[in-house]
C-alpha cells in the first residue's frame, strides 16, 4: 500500500491540470516567489503560532521554528521552480518526505489544510498588490493542492501500512472495516 511518490506526483499533476503553461509561468516568476518567500513565511508562521496547539509543536524543541523558517522559504521558492526536474522525481520525493516528517511529528489534516489555505490566501493577497496575472494565481493554487495532497496523503498511508503491519490484516479487510466502519457512525 504504500505510495509511490513519482505516480503520485503524475497522477496529481494530471488530476488537476498542471500544465506545461502552468509550469513555464512558474519558472518565470520564480525571482519573485523566492523574494516573497520571507514574508510567506512570516504570515504563514504567525498564524500557526495563534493556535495553541500547534504553537506547542513549533516551540517544543530549541531552535524548530527557525529552522522552520528557513525551510518553509524553500519550500515556496520550490513551488515555483520545480526543483532540478521540472517538478518531477526529485520534487515528488521532496513532497513525500515533507509529509512523512508532518506524520512522525503527528500533524494531521485539521491542521494542514487550514495552514495551506493561508498560503494560498497570502500569496493571492501579495499578487493582486503587485498586479501579478489570475493566470499566476492559477498555477500556484494548483502546485499548493498537489503539495497538500503529498501531505494529506502520507497521512493515510502511513497509518494504514502502521495498521496492516502490527495486524497481519489483508488490504482488502482493512478496506472493509474502514467502509463498515464508516456505515455505522
Ligand atoms: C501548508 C502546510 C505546511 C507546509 C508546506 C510545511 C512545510 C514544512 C517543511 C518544508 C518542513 C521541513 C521538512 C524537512 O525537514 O525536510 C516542515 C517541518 C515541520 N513542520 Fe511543517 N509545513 C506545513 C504545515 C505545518 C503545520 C500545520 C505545523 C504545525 C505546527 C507544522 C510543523 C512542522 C514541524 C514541527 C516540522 C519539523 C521541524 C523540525 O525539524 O523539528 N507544519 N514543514
Amino acid at each position: 500500500m504504500v505510495l509511490d511518490p513519482h505516480d503520485f506526483m503524475a497522477k496529481m499533476a494530471d488530476r488537476i491540470s498542471f500544465t506545461s503553461e502552468d509550469r513555464a509561468l512558474l519558472k518565470s516568476s520564480a525571482s519573485w516567489g523566492a523574494e516573497i518567500a520571507p514574508d510567506m513565511a512570516d504570515r504563514f508562521y504567525s498564524f500557526l503560532g495563534r493556535d495553541e496547539e500547534m504553537n506547542a509543536i513549533l516551540n517544543a524543541s530549541e531552535g524548530r521554528i527557525h529552522r522552520l523558517r528557513e525551510t518553509f522559504v524553500d519550500w515556496f521558492a520550490e513551488m515555483f521552480t520545480g526543483m532540478e526536474d521540472d517538478w518531477g522525481t526529485s520534487y515528488a520525493d521532496r513532497r513525500w518526505r515533507i509529509g512523512l516528517i508532518h506524520v512522525r511529528i503527528g500533524i494531521g489534516p485539521q491542521h494542514v489544510v487550514p495552514a495551506m489555505a493561508v498560503v494560498v490566501q497570502a500569496v493571492g493577497e501579495r499578487l493582486r498588490a503587485e498586479g501579478k496575472s489570475a493566470a499566476l494565481q492559477d498555477s500556484l493554487s494548483k502546485i499548493c493542492m498537489i503539495d497538500l495532497a503529498f501531505i494529506e496523503q502520507a497521512y493515510v498511508e502511513v497509518t494504514a501500512a502502521a495498521v496492516l503491519k502490527e495486524t497481519g490484516w489483508t488490504e482488502g479487510l482493512f478496506r472493509r472495516l474502514i467502509t463498515s466502519g464508516a456505515g455505522t457512525m
